[in-house]
């Protein structure tokens, strides 16, 4: 059979897809055939969490129904929660999140992947459950106890609550719901593929999450987010960013939140979520960082000039995070809680012509060789 080996499967088809598509030359990122731009504007997180995984905005009635039964599932149980107790509060919060999901499918009915109503209340239970698991490991760890969520609270306000006791002015919130939509979903990446992948074994939605969460941890993938804002403090001010870039440039190592397998153009979450980062200064005033990321995106731009590489989504929402107040290790946690949503709406589309992957290789070793007894060995 012949072979056209493509590392990292640049440019391979794994799917036929109909959740959401990027027009990598224009910039265009729609999800179910309506641009986020438009989302960001007129929809909520929640309300696109529907449209992502069953494919169609909801009517009132189903909309209700939808938020309601995300309401009802918030809690976790408190062996979960006891269970994070005995994790190490140094690891990482992706880690702990990670044990969290996994554990949950212990708990849940999710084996028969082929029953729609068990499907349904999986993909509740994960986009209702995960931001109690993230902002309940970012309390315990510090030896607080954890807040269970308030049903009247909307989702983002719900989210600072729990994490913070306090609710969020309106504008923060209104902001971070635009975060989630822009992290909610995104064609067929790293972790939708790992996701996938488990899930062509027909494992449970869980196990599906919880291998999901692994690939975006790497900071090649949703951990940019994190290290943006540590390359950003470590740059210190504006006029130091010229020469940071310059040197990363000459030693060839990758600026973080730069750069993306399908953009030939800068990232459109990257420009919305520039444009949030402007909304949330007039209400509290700016971020040193953002005239540090202002400067290296300049410098950037013209040092790499001619090799298409921009701000991607992980370049500014660190920022937004950061002058929320948010702990920079959870940035990619809360990055898992929105794109747990996209995650699922493939693992539903999958489920109906379900294949196992099962790749090749081109096998570059030896054959035929002799087994030498240890003692003889060099
Ligand atoms: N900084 C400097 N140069 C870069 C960067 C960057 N961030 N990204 C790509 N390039 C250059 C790279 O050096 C190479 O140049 P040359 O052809 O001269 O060797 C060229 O552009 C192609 O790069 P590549 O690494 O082969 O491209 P890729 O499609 O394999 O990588 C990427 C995509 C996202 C892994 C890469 O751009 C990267 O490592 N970026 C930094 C990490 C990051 O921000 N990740 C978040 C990705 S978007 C959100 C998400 O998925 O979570």
């Amino acid at each position: 059979m012949p072979h056209d080996f493509m590392p990292g499967l640049a440019g391979i088809p794994a799917a036929k897809s109909a959740v959401s598509d990027v027009d990598g030359e224009r910039g265009v990122l729609e999800y179910r055939g309506i641009r986020v731009e438009e989302l960001c504007k007129r929809s909520s997180f929640l309300e696109t969490t529907y449209l992502l995984l069953f494919g169609r905005l909801p009517d009132e009635a189903t909309l209700n129904k939808w938020q309601q039964d995300i309401i009802h599932h918030r809690r976790v149980k408190y062996s979960i929660i006891d269970l994070m107790k005995c994790l190490p509060e140094q690891g990482h919060p992706m880690d702990a999140l990670q044990a969290a999901v996994a554990a949950l499918g212990m708990y849940y009915p999710g084996r028969n992947v082929q029953d729609f109503d068990n499907n349904y209340w999986s993909a509740v239970r994960l986009v209702a459950k995960l931001p109690t698991i993230v902002a309940a490991w970012a309390r315990l760890r510090r030896g607080d106890d954890a807040i269970p969520p308030r049903d009247e609270l909307g989702f983002s306000d719900n989210f600072f609550y729990m994490l913070t006791e306090t609710i969020p002015p309106p504008v923060w919130a209104d902001i971070f719901d635009d975060c989630l939509i822009l992290h909610a979903e995104h064609t067929m990446n790293a972790s939708t593929f790992t996701g996938l992948v488990t899930a062509s074994t027909l494992a449970d939605p869980y196990t599906v999450v919880a291998s999901s969460i692994g690939a975006l941890k790497g900071p090649l993938h949703g951990g940019a987010n994190e290290e943006v804002v540590q390359m950003l403090k470590d740059i210190g001010s504006a006029d130091q960013a010229r020469h940071y870039v310059e040197e990363q440039v000459r030693k060839k190592k990758k600026l973080m939140g730069f750069g993306h397998r399908v953009y030939k153009v800068k990232d459109p979450r990257a420009t919305i979520l520039q444009n949030l980062c402007d909304t949330l200064f007039k209400t509290c005033g700016t971020s040193p960082l953002y005239s540090i990321a202002l400067a290296v995106e300049q410098a950037a731009g013209e040092t790499l000039h001619g090799k298409a590489v921009y701000p991607n989504v992980d370049f500014y929402s660190g920022i937004i995070y950061d002058k929320m107040g948010i702990d920079t290790d959870l940035f990619t946690p809360i990055f898992a809680m929105a794109r747990v949503s996209g995650w699922l709406a493939h693992w539903l589309e999958q489920l109906r012509e379900n294949k196992l992957f099962r790749p090749d290789q081109i096998y570059a070793g030896e054959h035929n060789r002799p087994y030498v007894p240890v003692d003889q060995r060099r």
